[in-house]
């Protein structure tokens, strides 16, 4: 039996998440870790294994869950499939990743880009993109409830790209990352959900809309800046629009005290810029450094996070690469 085999890359947020849930404008990296979906034609009830997690069990061919609730996202982008007329046929799919779960890194999305693709693929259709960002974004609903679209965006299109919710892809930035500098993920190990804290920044910001709408506009302003920066390979620059975004993160309530252990022993250690990157309370943190300076920074966080390492941009988005 021939197997489809997909891979997508997580993603790395460097500017506006939160803010990009109501309207601001996001600054997304999709990087160099990657989940993978092998599927093969099998009978119903379907059967998916996530390696290396307890996540298992089977969808029938009326699209019921059996077994672990995050298999509900799979089950999603099978009815939306069907939804657009594909007759179904049952399967056996193996899902492995090298992108942490729930650690800001984009792990469902890209997991769910690769499960569609290689289903697709199954049925002998080839995705293009649209279709593969709505498939993306539709488990992430089930996933997340709210998200603005840019962890689906970055998954399916990869490269750095200035995303809009509900407009989509404003921009791609071809400049890629000099030598010089560098971009380190440090992940806290504090497991935490992205639905709780956007939840909260969505009350707080209806709350408070009068003072919040300003830091939402300051917000959209920094990745124009972050974009100048970028294109004009003004890292000193860039670096400091990742610390000020912090402090915009931070006055929404989704930093926390081992996030910002991180964030400060790494500026002391020598980064231009660290902020936490994703959903917060936990996760990881996203650091630009010069690259002379990568092992002393890894050294002054590894008290304090789970890993610490060197990504790089992917400039491929989820792919095909073996049907
Ligand atoms: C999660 O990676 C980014 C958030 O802004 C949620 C979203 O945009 O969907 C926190």
């Amino acid at each position: 039996m021939t197997k489809s085999i997909s891979i997508s890359p997580g993603k790395v947020i460097l500017f506006g998440e939160h803010f990009v849930v109501r309207g601001s404008k996001a600054l997304v990296a999709a990087i160099d870790l990657y989940a993978k979906a092998e599927i093969e034609e099998s009978s119903w009830p379907s059967e998916i294994i996530s390696e290396g997690t307890e996540i298992r069990g089977k969808i029938t061919a009326d699209l019921k869950v059996i077994g672990s609730k995050e298999l509900e996202p799979f089950a999603k982008i099978l009815s939306v499939l069907k939804s657009w007329g594909f007759q179904l046929s049952g399967f056996k799919a193996r899902i492995s990743s090298e992108i942490p779960m729930s650690a800001g890194l984009g792990s469902s999305a890209a997991s769910a880009a690769a499960f569609s693709l290689s289903y697709a693929n199954m049925l002998g259709y080839k995705l293009n993109d649209k279709e593969l960002f709505t498939l993306s974004n539709e488990a992430e609903k089930v996933t997340h409830g709210n998200p603005s679209g840019v962890d689906s965006a970055a998954v399916t299109y990869g490269g750095i790209l200035i995303f809009k919710k509900d407009v989509g892809i404003i921009s791609r930035l071809n400049t890629l990352f000099s030598d010089k500098y560098s971009l380190i993920i440090a992940d806290s190990g504090i497991k935490r959900s992205t639905s709780v804290p956007v939840r909260d920044v969505l009350i707080l910001s209806e709350k408070l809309w009068p003072a919040l709408s300003l830091i939402y506009d300051a917000a959209d302003k920094i990745i124009d800046l972050g974009n100048e920066a970028i294109s004009n390979g003004d890292y000193e620059t860039l670096g400091t629009l990742m610390n000020i975004n912090q402090g915009l993160l931070n006055s929404i309530g989704v930093s926390s005290i081992e996030l910002e252990e991180i964030i400060y022993r790494s500026r002391l250690a020598g980064a231009i810029g660290a902020k936490l990157t994703g959903a917060g309370r936990g996760g990881s943190v996203i650091i630009l450094a010069p690259s002379n300076k990568i092992e002393n920074i890894i050294d002054r966080v590894k008290c304090c996070v789970k890993w610490a390492s060197r990504i790089k941009i992917s400039q491929s988005g989820a792919r095909l690469i073996s049907s």
